[in-house]
């Protein structure tokens, strides 16, 4: 096991890189399995979810090679339908190969995701707009085992515009029989890349990015795809606010004003003078941090994964803020391990109120999940004295080398043996 040892309060200077975004390759990666063409898939970021991700599709008879951050994926011959409890357990976004097989092959049998640390997460949507979509749906045995000889188009509306729920169907519909509109459709920049993706495939998409998606069903998908990834904006959203928090000047490159929805506004009212030239962004983080409010909402609103940061950066903001958290039940776990660093947080029900204080102590931490962890890391590049990260391996599931790449701009920050 390792741990990350950070020593505060070193300022960061510089550029950093930012990779392609683990949840538009998540699924593209399932959407590969649609058609029978080589799929290369550029800018892949190196993390635990991606290699589980192909795992799992290697279960399919789906061989895939990396190099560098080139994945390329041969899904000619499907060998099995099954996505076993013992790799979705480890991924919820497994999931998503779901509708790609029940397209392809007219059968699935994938493994019921379970909850996670930050909440229950049902997938009932996806299950009941395939059935919409004509699937035989059965759960059982903690499985879901979908059939169909041809799906058909219909229009499916969402309660929520869930992100892997309309990509599902999305991906589903591309094999359908006629059209298909999702309506209050997730719009966030994953789900367009994805819907580029499938286009390139063959599929004939419109709408993507609006709530309402529209897809014509085709017989098949035959090309071979090449097709480079978004940049991950939760890890360009993450570096904008380690400048925030030590107060430094960075400049992002790979990234677009699309990436950051309202995070950029919320920023700019927090003190942060940010500029955009071409695909950089540079940052440069005020003396002092204003305290701002914010409520998570789906894209373009203040995206989820941002919170947890957002929070470490209120916690030493000079004033008093409100986080409201609406997209899932139990994401203020770094709350708990903030506050042993000095924050001042109450939490009461979907809020938390944080008081700003003047400086947060070092302190031993646990991880709890993939963002509570980031928003450790930034906390401990600004506390007094050193902080120890435990439960790293969290971070490893989307955040490819962040202690390198913080040490790159100045941070006293490394990884090292937990014994
Ligand atoms: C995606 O998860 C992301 N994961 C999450 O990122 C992200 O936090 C989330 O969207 C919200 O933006 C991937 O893209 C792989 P949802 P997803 O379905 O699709 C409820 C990270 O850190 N819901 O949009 O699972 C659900 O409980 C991860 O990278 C249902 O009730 O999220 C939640 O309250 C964490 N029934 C809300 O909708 C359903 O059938 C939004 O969830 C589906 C969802």
């Amino acid at each position: 096991m390792d741990k990350i040892v950070i020593r505060g309060g070193a300022p960061l200077k510089g550029t950093v890189t930012i990779s392609g975004s683990k949840n538009a390759t998540l699924p593209i990666m399932a959407a590969s399995i649609l058609g029978n063409g080589s799929c290369t898939i550029h800018n892949v970021p190196d993390l635990v979810d991606i290699a589980t991700m192909a795992r799992i599709m290697e279960r399919f008879g789906v061989k895939s090679e990396r190099e560098n951050h080139t994945l390329t994926i041969h899904p000619a011959k499907l060998t099995s339908w099954e996505a076993p409890y013992d790799l979705v357990r480890t991924m919820r976004a497994s999931f998503l190969v779901l509708g790609p097989l029940l397209a392809r092959l007219g059968k699935a049998r994938v493994s019921l995701p379970g909850g996670c640390a930050i909440g229950p997460r049902p997938i009932d949507m996806h299950l009941k707009a395939l059935e919409e979509l004509g699937a035989r749906i059965r759960v059982e045995k903690g499985y879901v085992e979908a059939s169909a000889r041809r799906l058909k188009g219909a229009t499916v509306g969402l309660d929520i515009p869930t992100v892997t729920g309309t990509e599902n169907i999305m991906m589903a519909a591309c094999l359908a029989q006629g059209r298909t509109v999702i309506e209050n459709a997730a719009r966030e920049p994953e789900v367009v890349d994805l819907a580029e993706f499938l286009k390139k495939m063959g599929a004939r998409i419109s709408g993507e990015g609006s709530s309402v998606i529209t897809i014509e069903g085709v017989k098949s998908l035959k090309r071979p795809v090449e097709h480079a990834v978004i940049p991950d904006r939760v890890e360009a959203g993450t570096f904008l606010i380690a400048a925030m928090i030590t107060r430094s000047r960075l400049t992002l490159q790979g990234v677009s004003p699309e990436c950051f929805g309202t995070v950029e506004s919320k920023l700019k009212e927090a003190g942060a003078r940010i500029e955009f030239h071409n695909n950089q962004c540079t940052i440069q983080g005020p003396r002092l941090v204003r305290a701002e409010n914010i409520t998570t909402s789906p894209y373009p609103g203040f995206p989820t994964d941002l919170q947890a940061q957002w929070m470490a950066l209120m916690a030493v903001a000079g004033g008093t803020s409100t986080i409201t958290e609406t997209m899932f039940e139990n994401r203020y776990m770094q709350a708990a391990e903030l506050m042993r660093m000095g924050a001042q947080i109450k939490l009461r029900g979907q809020s938390a109120v944080i008081k700003g204080v003047p400086h947060l102590s070092g302190a031993k931490v646990m991880a709890s999940d993939l963002r509570a962890s980031a928003a450790l890391i930034l906390a401990g590049l600004v506390a007094r004295g050193k902080t120890e990260i435990r439960r790293i391996y969290h971070l490893d599931r989307g955040y490819e080398r962040i202690e390198e790449k913080l040490k790159a701009l100045g941070a006293r920050i490394e990884r090292v043996k937990d014994r």
